[in-house]
């Protein structure tokens, strides 16, 4: 398991008026990467962004761009989000027939590759590619829209996800998203997550982002 614990901001819930502000506060408060939820309307109900405000967000922080793809055919615009900046791209199992090919693909852009999947599929799918990838996302919200509650049961698919990864010895990240808090944080981290997404814990925080990322650093402590 990685000794360090990552923290990565979600910008779905940023002011996109002041995106470099916001991108600002985050990367001097201690954040360590940015996360960007890309969906396009068809695999999840919501349209976000694409690799415009990624190359945006390039030119807004030093911090890796950890990109997240919600959208149906994803290897149509792995190339594109590459050249955009993203240092880190991840796929929903669900949206790839030939996930082992899409994730080399991704590699061989030079990018981090990682796997996804949604809170109703079995950890089982990710068996055939766990020993290519350098992040296992476990989403504990269904995708779509930040604020939602996290969801309880998805803790056991962690702490599996957890036990599958020490089985073969991989150094890969198990991140997870949706519904990460303070609250959440202290049973996340105990099953085995090592990367935390969270958007509204930060963006929303009643006293700004820059606190948001504090109190959740505080709570990885
Ligand atoms: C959900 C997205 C998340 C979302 C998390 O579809 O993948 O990254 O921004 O938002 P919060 O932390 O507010 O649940
Ligand atoms: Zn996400």
């Amino acid at each position: 398991m990685p000794a360090t614990i990552i923290l990565a901001p979600s910008i779905l819930s940023a002011d996109f008026v002041n995106l470099g502000r916001e991108l600002a506060a985050c990367e001097s408060a201690g954040a360590d990467w940015i996360h960007v939820d890309v969906m396009d309307g068809a695999f999840v109900p919501n349209i976000t962004v694409g690799p415009l405000v990624v190359e945006a967000c390039r030119r807004g922080t030093k911090l890796p761009l950890d990109v997240h793809l919600m959208i149906e055919q994803p290897e149509r615009m792995i190339a594109s989000f590459a050249k955009a900046g993203a240092d880190r791209l991840t796929v929903h199992v669900e949206t790839c027939p030939q996930l082992p090919d899409t994730l080399k693909f991704i590699k061989s852009l030079g990018v981090k590759a990682g796997v996804t999947l949604n809170p109703s599929t079995p950890a089982a799918m990710l068996q055939p590619v766990l020993k290519m990838v350098d992040l296992v996302l476990v989403m504990t919200v269904n995708p779509g829209f930040g604020g939602q509650a996290f969801i309880p049961e998805m803790l056991t698919k962690v702490a599996e996800v957890r036990r599958m990864l020490d089985e073969i010895g991989s150094p890969a990240w198990l991140q997870v998203d949706g519904g990460v808090s303070e609250k959440t944080i202290p049973a996340l981290k105990k099953a085995g997550a090592t990367a935390f997404v969270a958007g509204n814990a930060v963006f929303k925080h009643p006293q700004g982002p820059a606190t948001g990322v504090q109190a959740l650093r505080a709570a990885l402590a």
